[in-house]
């Protein structure tokens, strides 16, 4: 059986914290969907074919990873959908958990999907898209906490 799970986000943009997550996935997992869930009606910071192909340029050194858009959608209908067995999520601190703990049980309340939790790596601890957003918005300088291209895009028209 292809042991498949998912990392699921709305990566508006994705982060080096985000790839980190990914890359690890990819070693325990044969295959790693990245599913890039939004609100057709709620237009994020990044338009969502943005998003898609900074993800897949991030990801592009990883053979076992897609990336897929859902919208409208209850996680647990997506995994379904694309037959994965488990929902892989970073935490990177006991507050991340918090919020965490009452999705990943009510999601194998509905349909019994597991959620695997990984140790954020402490170098992207105080690493989030939106306060990434919020300093390169304000000429800070955010290059080693992103992926390159999603630097270039936020150096040269904000957030
Ligand atoms: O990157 P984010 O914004 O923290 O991702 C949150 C996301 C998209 C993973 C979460 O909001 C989600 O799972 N949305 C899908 C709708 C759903 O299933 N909601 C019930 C969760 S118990």
């Amino acid at each position: 059986m292809t042991r498949r799970c998912l990392c699921p986000g709305s990566f508006d943009p994705v982060t080096n914290g985000h790839v980190d997550i990914v890359e690890r996935a990819a070693e325990l997992y044969d295959e790693v969907i990245v599913a890039v869930l939004h609100n057709p009606a709620k237009r994020g910071a990044f338009a969502l074919a943005e998003r898609l192909e900074l993800l897949a340029e991030a990801t592009a050194h990883l053979d076992n990873v897609a990336i897929e858009e859902f919208s409208g959608q209850l996680l647990v209908d997506v995994c379904k959908q694309v037959r994965a067995q488990a929902i892989v999520k970073g935490l990177r601190s006991g507050t991340d958990f918090a919020y965490e703990l009452p999705m990943a049980r009510m999601n194998r309340h509905l349909t019994g999907v597991e959620t695997v939790f990984l140790p954020g790596d402490p170098r992207f601890e105080h690493v989030s898209s939106s306060l990434v957003k919020e300093v390169a918005g304000l000429g800070g300088d955010v290059s080693a906490l992103v992926p390159a291209p999603v630097w270039e895009r936020l150096r040269r028209f904000g957030a």
